[in-house]
C-alpha cells in the first residue's frame, strides 16, 4: 500500500521535527491539504507556509487544494516541486482543461470527488488524470468519521479505471485507520491517506508501516 500522511494533523509548532521523523519513516507522499474558507468551511495554509515545508520534506508532495479555482494555483505548485495536484472535481468547470494546463506545467495530475459526487461523473475526464481521489470525509477537517459507502464507490472506480485502460491510482482521504484501512485495501486501494492516525500518533512512524503493510 502507498501511504500518504496528512501534514494538517501535524504540530504545526514544530515541523522541523515532524518533518525529520517523516523523511526517515516509510511514507510515500507527504499530503498537503490548501483550504480556502470558500470551498471547504475551514482555512489551512498556503504558499507562504507550504515553501518552507517543500525544502523541509525529502519526499514527493500530494497537494490537495480544497479551494475556487485551483488552476490559479498552478504556478505555486509548480515552485513547490509538486508531485500530485490535486483538484476537485466540484470546483471546476471545465475540467478537462484544468487537467491539461495542471500536465503542461510538468504535474502529475489528480481528480478529487466529494463523498455524494457519483463515481460515473468521472467517465469522461478518467483517461487524462494519473490518480482519483475519493473523499471519505466531507472535506474541510481532520479526525471525521469514515463514510461506509466509499468501499462501494472504490469498487465501482476500480471498474471505470479497467473499463476505460485508464493507468489512474485511486486514493483515499479522511477517516483511515488500521480498521478502515484494511477494508479499503480489500477494495482496491492504491493510496491512503491519513492525518490524525499518523501525525496525532505517539508512534507515527510505526502507524506509517502498519498502513504500508495492509493488502
Ligand atoms: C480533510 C483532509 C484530509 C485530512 C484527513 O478535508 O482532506 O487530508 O487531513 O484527516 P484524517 O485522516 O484525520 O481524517
Ligand atoms: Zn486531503
Amino acid at each position: 500500500m502507498l501511504v500518504a500522511p496528512s501534514l494538517l494533523s501535524a504540530d504545526f509548532g514544530n515541523l522541523e521535527r515532524e518533518m525529520q521523523w517523516f523523511n526517515e519513516s516509510q511514507a510515500d507522499y507527504l499530503h498537503l491539504d490548501v483550504m480556502d474558507g470558500v470551498f471547504v468551511p475551514n482555512i489551512s495554509f498556503g504558499y507562504p507556509v507550504l515553501k518552507h515545508v517543500a525544502r523541509l520534506c525529502k519526499k514527493p508532495l500530494d497537494v490537495h487544494l480544497m479551494i475556487e479555482e485551483p488552476q490559479k494555483m498552478i504556478p505555486q505548485v509548480v515552485a513547490l516541486g509538486a508531485h500530485f495536484m490535486n483538484v476537485h472535481y466540484e470546483a471546476l468547470t471545465h475540467h478537462h482543461r484544468v487537467i491539461q494546463q495542471i500536465r503542461e506545467a510538468g504535474l502529475h495530475p489528480a481528480i478529487t470527488i466529494c463523498p455524494s459526487t457519483p463515481v460515473m461523473f468521472l467517465q469522461d475526464i478518467i483517461q487524462y488524470v494519473d490518480m482519483v481521489l475519493l473523499m471519505s470525509v466531507n472535506p474541510g477537517f481532520g479526525g471525521q468519521q469514515f463514510i461506509p459507502h466509499t468501499l462501494d464507490k472504490v469498487v465501482q472506480l476500480r471498474r471505470l479505471i479497467q473499463e476505460t485502460d485508464s493507468k489512474a491510482l485511486i486514493e483515499i482521504d479522511g477517516g483511515v485507520n488500521l480498521q478502515t484501512g484494511q477494508k479499503l485495501a480489500e477494495a482496491g486501494a492504491d493510496v491512503l491517506v491519513a492525518g490524525s492516525f499518523v501525525f496525532g500518533a505517539d508512534d507515527p512512524a510505526g502507524n506509517v508501516q502498519a498502513l504500508k503493510a495492509l493488502s
